[in-house]
């Protein structure tokens, strides 16, 4: 008896260690392993480039007088979805732009490009949130949010998903914008056929950054930091994200966040568009 359930636990533990392997292999090719030092290399800065941690899951970049510090991908991808937990620039941040985005080969000088780029403020003030997507070097479809929350706080989760249907920027998983594939509509501004880079960036831009340029970076306050971590890469041809769209909860989330905290929308910017808006803003988009 002793001996048979003896047998019974050891095959028990086997068991529970071929599961356990199992789910580590799928996971790892499901995403990247979150490990900064394998996925991504430094582009400026120097050792204003920091990373951290047991499993080199964090991340921070540094901003001085003497420069702002970035980072990319080693690799590039065509379509996946991208999370990378960020924590911003706390206190006066006035000046300062923090970037999470994707980008192709920007020598071709026909680029694509998806943007998430965190404008800083003055102690106290909102962050602005800005996207954009660009096609084949074209932008100029710029959507500007306030957040919910203070991003200076605690770690939030930015997401970028990117498949052949639709791109969609996402905080918390909370959706702020959806921008689609209208080819079937005969409308071409998507980015589909170029791979990009993933990377991330801190810099000084005090000539536009906050309140249109007016309020500078306040010198004193630095060095500024950023910090990044574990960050998730799924480019797996059968994942959820390939297909992924809003679903009834998504759209009202969308609404929500666009109804309350959206500050500028290019479709709406008659000024600036004065002979046409873009296309694709006479689609409904949600
Ligand atoms: C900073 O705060 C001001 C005042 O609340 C606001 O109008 C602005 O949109 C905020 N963001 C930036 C980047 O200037």
């Amino acid at each position: 008896m002793g001996v048979s359930s003896n047998g019974l636990v050891g095959k028990l533990l086997v068991l529970n260690l071929v599961m356990v392997v199992v789910v580590l292999v799928m996971s790892s090719t499901a995403y990247g392993a979150g490990n900064f030092l394998e996925a991504f290399e430094p582009t400026f800065g120097g050792n204003r480039v920091r990373v951290s941690g047991p499993q080199n899951t964090q991340l921070a970049l540094t901003l001085d007088r003497g420069s702002g510090s970035g980072f990319r991908s080693k690799r590039e991808y065509l379509f996946g979805r991208i999370d990378m937990q960020i924590k911003l620039v706390p206190g006066n941040s006035a000046g300062t732009v923090t970037t999470f985005y994707l980008s192709s080969d920007q020598r071709t000088g026909r680029h694509d490009e998806i943007d998430f780029e965190f404008l800083g403020n003055l102690s106290g003030q909102p962050y602005t949130i800005h996207t954009n997507v660009f096609s084949q070097g074209q932008g100029n479809r710029e959507q500007q949010f306030h957040l919910w929350f203070d991003p200076t706080q605690n770690f939030h989760t930015y997401t970028i998903l990117w498949n052949p249907q639709l791109i969609m920027f996402k905080i918390d998983e909370t959706p702020l914008r959806v921008f689609r594939n209208y080819e079937n509509e005969g409308i071409s501004f998507f980015p589909k056929v170029q791979p990009q880079r993933i990377y991330a960036s801190l810099w000084n831009a005090d000539d536009w950054a906050t309140q249109g340029g007016r309020v500078k970076t306040d010198w004193s306050k630095a060095p500024f930091s950023a910090t990044y971590r574990n960050f998730n890469i799924d480019t797996s041809p059968n994942g959820a994200w390939r297909t992924h769209d809003l679903d009834a909860n998504g759209r009202m989330k969308l609404r929500w966040v666009q109804k309350n905290y959206m500050i500028y929308n290019y479709c709406t910017d008659w000024n600036r568009f004065s002979q046409a808006l873009p296309p694709e803003c006479k689609k409904s988009g949600v």
